[in-house]
C-alpha cells in the first residue's frame, strides 16, 4: 500500500544555506553520473535551443549541454538563490546559459520558443503540475521533445533505504524523505498526463523514479 502524497513546497528551496547543502548534493550526483542525464539523451533529446525547468544549480543542464552542444541553454527556476549558483556553475563550466527567474506554471518565454524541454527532480514541486505540462507544450516547437525524469514514491524500501544511505551531504537526507513523499507514483502519473497537452507521453518506471518523454 502506498502512502498518501505530501505535498513538500511550492516555492522552491530558497535559503541560502540550504541551497548551498543543495549545490554539493547536485555536484555529488553529477559525479556519480546518477542525475538523468543519459536516461534524456537516450528518450530522443537531441539540443538545438534547449529548456530547463528548475534547473536548480544547474548541473543536469550543463552536463547535457556538455555531451550534446545545443544552440542555446536557458533555465527558467523559482528560487533566486538557486539562480545564483546556476550563473556561477555555467560560468565555471564555460557555457553561456542563461537562467531566468520564473515559475514553470507560466513560464516567461513566447510560444514555440524550444527544441526540447527538459527537468530533473522539480516535477514533485511543482503546485499544479498539469499546468506545467500545458506550458511545456506551449513554448515546444512541432516536432520538439520532451524529457522529465523525477523521484517516485512508490519505490522499494530497499532501494529507498541504499539511496537514503548513500545521499551526500548527509544533512540532505531528511529532504530526500520529503521529495519522495512529494513525488508520484506512475499511476498518478499517467492520469496526471491524460489531462493535459502532453497527454501522448511515455511514462516509464527507472531504478528509482519516473521518466516521462514525448514529442510535439
Ligand atoms: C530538487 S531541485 C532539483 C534541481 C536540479 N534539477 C537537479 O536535478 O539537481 C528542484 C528545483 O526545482 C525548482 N522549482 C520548484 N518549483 C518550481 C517551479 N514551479 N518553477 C520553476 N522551478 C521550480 C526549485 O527551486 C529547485 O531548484
Amino acid at each position: 500500500m502506498v502512502k498518501t502524497r505530501v505535498i513538500e513546497t511550492n516555492e522552491g528551496i530558497q535559503s541560502e544555506v540550504t541551497v548551498e547543502m543543495f549545490d554539493v548534493f547536485a555536484r555529488c550526483m553529477r559525479d556519480k553520473g546518477w542525475n538523468g542525464v543519459d536516461g534524456m539523451i537516450a528518450s530522443g533529446i537531441k539540443g538545438g535551443d534547449v529548456l530547463e525547468i528548475g534547473p536548480g544549480p544547474g548541473y543536469v543542464g550543463l552536463e547535457l549541454a556538455r555531451k550534446l552542444h545545443p544552440d542555446s541553454l536557458t533555465g527558467c527556476e523559482i528560487s533566486p538563490a538557486m539562480l545564483r549558483f546556476a550563473r556561477k556553475n555555467a560560468a565555471d563550466y564555460g557555457i553561456a546559459a542563461r537562467y531566468v527567474q520564473g515559475n514553470c506554471m507560466e513560464m516567461p518565454f513566447e510560444d514555440e520558443s524550444f527544441d526540447s524541454v527538459i527537468s530533473n527532480g522539480s516535477l514533485h514541486e511543482w503546485e499544479n503540475p498539469i499546468r506545467a505540462f500545458n506550458e511545456i507544450f506551449r513554448v515546444l516547437r512541432t516536432g520538439g521533445r520532451y524529457c522529465i525524469t523525477d523521484l517516485r514514491r512508490d519505490v522499494h524500501p530497499i532501494k529507498k533505504t541504499m539511496v537514503y544511505y548513500s545521499t551526500s551531504p548527509k544533512e540532505m537526507r531528511p529532504g530526500f524523505l520529503t521529495s519522495l513523499n512529494a513525488a508520484y507514483t506512475l499511476s498518478e502519473m499517467t492520469e496526471l498526463l491524460r489531462n493535459s497537452a502532453l497527454c501522448n507521453a511515455s511514462v516509464t518506471r527507472d531504478f528509482f523514479g519516473l521518466c516521462i518523454a514525448g514529442e510535439k
